[in-house]
């Protein structure tokens, strides 16, 4: 074996003492395995005999009739045990997560370029993918005229869901009252997730008639429930586990689920193990991604920058299907206000249907095109003015006790926003580095420089009341060690650590004594996904709920020996006191099994307060806020259009951090994505035009399509932690984490677009799209250059 990694992983981790637990910052629980490459993803679980391996055959065209597939030729290929089609799937050909508009197989109509219409299964992965590359060769087709773009969906008044309006008071009379009033469009990017790992299902035939299925997921429930619909059985024959993901990022949301209910099919069909993991060019022309999004916008404003009254529209692509095109543009549009009061304001919503793959869940859902929409505005206002940008920002923050309330409703209780702009101004001396900045550029004639602060409120909770809900079960072993199951999945976040800090820390154990498994459907039932930042708070209070309910017995038991009261007990560093007296957690726990104490419970949560109507799109969606800011500095070259984020400094709320090492590893990891979304991930698809690639994503590959890297990083990217706590009643006063630093480089953005304005003098708005790649920068600064 390899002698170094093996002596490294029989390294205890430094931190898993005694005290660790709560706010401590032990590693992730796999971090050890991770490094040494020896954490098991589903493609690294030994295969069983018999093993079959599957591949798509996707369909070559963006649109189109399918009239015949030639089976018999597919079937003579090499290795080729069986092909499956639309026709193959007793039950319901269908994997919409909401709507069931998005079938497993295409049947006859074929919406996108790439889409699934047969799965070959062969002995070997090779085979199958070679086989299945035939696609274009056995179906015969009548290709049809495709869309390719929102716009174009949009005028053609295809949409994949109904409009979506959410106003208050009175927009177009706010307008028309303002002193000052802009009119303009600005186009947003999508974006891949680009998770490490792909997707994945490995499906295994049980006795009597069910499934076991490795998926890797983050809604394990959902997988269990459409294999279940696909093959026409009860949810209660098909088991889903998950113990991590190598990343999601919201794509193994709803879209795992092709990739599962077809080994599922296949393994049922032929009750040999089935396993279907897509090349990671497949991945990319199969599944959807972050909504690209055209916003067309009219604001009305006085002279320091207030918005008095502002109308959009919000036109995404959403692709050729529903998936959760719905949730992610209720989302975008209760983000449009970010951290910002608008007092008539009127948004309309709509997901177009594009020719394209079906675009989906990423980090913030939909959160950060909203939020991004209202920073285009405010910028330009600043800017039109001749004002500084951050003033205008401050200009228009919500209230304390005032101007507090969203345009969906909800009132604004847990304001930080002042505060942590201006201690991160400060101490990020922003107008100190505008004047230095100033003085750099005019002595600069080719590089330029430019500087911003962002700031980010973002909502958390599930937009829609009862998926705010988790289980959890928590078993304590006569030896006194400790086993958690909760509903929600591990991708890397380092949820699975969180909830085991709760669960020790409930028991007063130390961290290495509680051991958390895969996510099991067999387990905990009707999970929600793991998405919407929630991991924690919903599974951490589900398995403090069932970790206190031990306590409550345990503590009971202890009173009954050494005296006291049960309510006055304490449970820290391993043992239990009542009194003077004490006794060691695994010695109690061995009394309590003789006295026949129920040693094991399950838990449950749901998150309080909540309610939301879906047509008016008002109510309370969000238990509560995160607040974050972020001040980026770059370096631009006006030649080029190559340019370098300098320094970035975050400040960033997350309560009272659970773990505030894994937070910080959130927030930097967050920030980089979004600045990638933001700066040089880009999709281009060919356009519908008859030709070989006719409607096909050309950026299907890391060879294409460039994600930022550790070159990427800024030399100083400092993140810090707010100093706040949370005051809803969330676990341990914690606040989420996952999505909302997605929004902090909003500053990388706006830090660029300030160079640009830089460029021409800031004399005119920098025409500047997103992403701001060098080509789109290179634009900008010619028509920066050109205006009058
Ligand atoms: N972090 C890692 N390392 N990998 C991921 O896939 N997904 C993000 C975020 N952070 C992700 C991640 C997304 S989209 C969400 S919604 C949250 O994690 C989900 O986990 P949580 O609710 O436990 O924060
Ligand atoms: Mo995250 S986009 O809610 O999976």
């Amino acid at each position: 074996m390899n002698q170094p990694v093996d002596a490294f992983l029989a390294t205890p981790p430094q931190t898993a003492t005694a005290t660790t637990t709560v706010g401590a910052s032990p590693p992730h629980e796999s971090a050890r395995l991770h490094v040494a490459g020896r954490a098991p993803y589903i493609d690294d679980l030994p295969e069983l005999a018999g093993t079959l391996h599957g591949a798509f055959g996707l369909s070559p065209v963006p649109h189109g009739r399918l009239r015949a597939i030639d089976l018999a030729r597919l079937r003579a290929q090499p290795g080729v045990v069986a092909v499956l089609t639309a026709a193959d799937v007793p039950g319901e050909n269908n994997c919409g997560p909401l709507v069931h508009d998005d079938p497993i197989f295409a049947a006859d109509a074929l919406t996108y370029r790439g889409q699934p219409v047969f799965l070959v299964v062969a002995q070997t992965r090779e085979q199958a993918r070679r086989a299945a590359s035939m696609a274009a060769a056995v179906l015969d087709i009548e290709a049809l005229p495709a869309r390719m773009t929102a716009l174009e969906g949009h005028a053609a008044g295809d949409h994949v869901v109904p409009p979506m309006h959410l106003a208050r008071g009175d927009a177009a009379a706010a307008l028309a009252a303002a002193p000052h009033r802009l009119q303009g469009r600005f186009s947003l990017g999508g974006q891949e997730q680009f998770y490490l790992e792909g997707q994945i299902a490995c499906a295994l035939p049980q006795e009597n008639d069910a499934l076991l299925v490795h998926s890797s997921t983050q809604h394990p429930s959902e997988m269990q429930q459409l294999i279940a619909h696909a093959l026409g059985w009860p949810s209660h024959r098909v088991q889903v586990v998950c113990r991590r993901m190598g990343g999601a990022f919201g794509g193994k949301e709803s879209q795992s689920a092709v990739f599962a209910c077809a080994a599922a099919l296949a393994a049922q069909r032929l009750q040999r193990p089935v396993k279907l993991r897509p090349d990671r060019d497949d991945d990319f022309l199969i599944t959807g991604r972050r909504h690209g999004f055209e916003f067309r916008y009219d604001v009305g404003f006085d002279d320091h920058g207030r918005v008095l009254g502002v109308e959009i529209d919000m036109i995404s692509n959403s692709g050729h299907s529903a998936d959760l095109s719905a949730p992610v543009m209720s989302r975008a549009l209760c983000h449009f206000d970010n951290a910002y009061w608008l007092p008539d304001v009127a948004m309309h919503g709509y997901s177009a249907r594009t020719n394209t793959q079906s675009n989906t869940a990423f980090r913030g859902f939909g959160g950060p095109q909203g939020a991004m929409a209202i920073e285009v505005i405010l910028d330009r206002i600043a800017r039109t003015l001749g004002r500084d940008a951050l003033a205008v920002r401050q200009a228009n923050f919500y209230g304390v006790g005032e101007r507090d309330v969203t345009p969906y409703e909800q009132r604004v209780e847990d304001n930080v926003i002042h505060p942590l702009v201006e201690q991160l101004a400060r101490e990020g001396r922003y107008a100190e580095r505008r004047a230095e900045i100033a003085a750099y550029n005019a002595a600069s004639p080719v590089l330029k420089k430019g500087l911003a602060l962002t700031p980010v409120k973002f909502g958390i909770s599930f937009n829609v009341a009862h998926l705010n809900q988790a289980g959890a079960l928590v078993h304590v072993y006569t030896d006194g060690s400790v086993l958690v199951n909760h509903g929600g999945t591990e991708m890397g976040q380092g949820l699975n650590t969180k909830v085991a800090q709760v669960v020790a820390q409930e028991l007063g154990l130390p961290l290495a004594q509680v051991r958390v498994t895969a996510t099991d459907t067999q387990k905990v039932a009707n999970t929600s996904a793991t998405a919407a930042s929630t991991g924690s708070d919903l599974n951490g209070k589900a398995a403090q709920n069932a970790a206190r309910q031990i306590r409550d017995r345990l503590a009971t038991l202890a009173a009954e020996k050494l005296g006291g009261a049960a309510s006055e007990v304490d449970f820290s560093a391993g043992r239990v006191r009542s009194g003077e007296r004490s006794i060691g957690f695994g010695e109690l726990v061995q009394l309590a099994y003789l006295a026949r104490v129920q040693l094991w419970s399950d838990g449950y949560y749901a998150t309080p307060g909540l309610h939301w109507d879906r047509q008016r799109l008002k109510g309370r969606p969000f238990f509560y806020y995160a607040y974050g800011g972020a001040l980026s500095e770059v370096l631009l070259d006006t030649l080029t259009g190559e340019w370098k984020l300098l320094r970035a400094d975050v400040l960033h709320d997350v309560g009272r951090s659970l773990n505030p090492a894994l937070d910080i590893g959130q927030v930097e990891g967050a920030f980089v994505q979004g600045m990638g979304w933001l700066t040089m991930e880009e999709l281009v698809w060919q356009p519908a035009d008859g030709s070989r690639r006719s409607g096909e994503l050309l950026t299907h590959a890391p060879s294409t399509y460039k994600i930022p890297t550790a070159n990427d990083c800024p030399a100083s990217l400092s993140v810090r932690l707010f100093d706040n706590h949370n005051g809803a009643d969330s676990i341990h006063r914690s606040k989420a984490v996952g999505e909302p630093p997605l929004l902090l480089p909003f500053s990388v953005f706006f830090a660029l677009k300030d160079a640009v304005s830089a460029a021409g003098g800031h004399r005119s708005e920098p025409p500047l799209r997103a992403p701001a790649t060098s080509e789109a920068l290179l634009d900008a600064i010619d028509a920066v250059r050109a205006a009058p």
